[in-house]
């Protein structure tokens, strides 16, 4: 008996939705109609609080609305290689290139371009020796040794390994070294050992978060640097405090607390990126690069509290599963990545060269330096 009541409350329940869902229907069509009949400008479409959509739409359509241009995939074909695309506007795995070896002028270029294009690229079964992964680094420029970390045999290697005494840390979104006063152009990072599960590392178009920002934040922002610095090497990495001498000797020798812009011109491609780093930018040090007089400390934190919201957002990314061998080669200037720490008590080894970068700046569509 229970039953039937509750089953016919459920039914008068369902005619009342049925009934509502019909009006709004309608009201939302004529609301529909009207509007129509007048331009929309992006603002209204867009809404402040949600511009995600914007941003990879206006980031793909700056890319002639295809992954990459046909010049490049012109190039790729009279290569032999072959384009794997992960995203809408970042991240392409390139099939049929072997990276053991000389390479040709030719070939380098090709990878340096779907570089620019595709701001994130792969390529798998590789197992370049630690030589030959810095020789391959090389043909891109000066390479960037790293103070802080475990070098391989080669100095310029970085190995960055996690196991049951040392979980994956590295899982915050980020862009490599902003506390060098030329942080480095790219990384280039190989899988030695894999975890038998998890352990991807994801990438975020940078072009695409500094679109889908309200226009207002935008232009807020391209007058602000911070100050950045890499405390976060000196202190929690360390279960022990590093010696006061050793600390102050360090800091003598390499530049702490560098100021970068917010806002940064790619110096190739032109693009405006959002360009920070959670750990290394101190949040409370933003100021007005006109006036140098700093912002005050709840708004230098809310805004840095806002952009690093940005790129965790699922649609500007492409997700990478590493293989034994595999490569990533990433933009600094163009991407952020977060490595997810999700194989715990597993390990997993790669190893990672670094391209010397310049320092980064900022001009207005006008062309005007800020
Ligand atoms: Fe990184």
């Amino acid at each position: 008996m229970s039953e039937a009541i509750s089953k016919s409350e459920q039914a008068r329940y369902n005619e009342l939705v049925i009934e509502t869902a019909r009006q709004l229907h309608t009201a939302r069509r004529e609301k529909h109609r009207q509007v129509q009949s007048r331009e929309r400008d992006i603002d209204e479409i867009f809404p402040d609080y949600n511009r995600v959509g914007l941003g990879v739409a206006l980031e793909y359509e700056a890319m002639g609305n295809q992954a990459v241009s046909e010049s490049l995939q012109a190039r790729a074909a009279a290569l032999g290689a072959r384009f794997e695309h992960l995203g809408t506007t970042l991240g392409t795995v390139i099939h049929n290139v072997d990276l053991q070896g000389e390479q040709s002028t030719e070939q380098i270029e090709f990878i340096r371009a779907t570089l620019l294009e595709r701001k994130v690229i792969f390529f798998r079964g590789q197992n370049l020796t630690q030589n030959e992964q810095v020789a391959f680094g090389e043909r891109f420029g000066e390479l960037d040794a790293f103070p802080f970390g475990k070098p391989g045999e080669n100095p310029y290697i970085l190995e960055i390994i996690h196991d049951k005494d040392h979980p994956g840390a590295e899982n915050g979104w980020h862009t490599d070294v902003t506390w060098m006063e030329r942080p480095s152009l790219g990384s280039i990072a190989q899988c030695v050992e894999v975890p038998p599960y998890g352990g991807d590392t994801l990438f975020s178009d940078s072009a695409a978060a500094y679109i889908g920002l309200p226009a207002a934040l935008q232009k807020r922002l391209q007058h602000i640097e911070g100050i950045n610095d890499y405390r976060i090497f000196l202190t929690t990495r360390s279960p022990e405090e590093l010696p006061v001498e050793l600390v102050e000797q360090i800091k003598q020798k390499i530049p702490f607390g560098v100021s970068h812009p917010l806002l940064r011109t790619h110096p190739e491609t032109g693009k405006t990126s959002l360009y920070l780093h959670g750990g290394f930018l101190r949040h409370d040090s933003l100021y007005d690069t006109r006036s140098g007089d700093a912002l005050d400390v709840r708004e230098s934190k809310e805004i840095v509290r806002v952009l690093l919201q940005q790129h965790p957002r699922p649609e500007y990314t492409c997700r990478f599963k590493w293989s034994k061998g595999s490569i990533a080669f990433w933009d600094n200037r163009a991407v952020q990545h977060y490595a997810a720490s999700d194989y715990y008590p597993h390990r997993r080894l790669l190893r990672r060269v670094t391209v010397s970068g310049d320092r980064p700046f900022y001009k207005t569509h006008s062309g005007e330096s800020v």
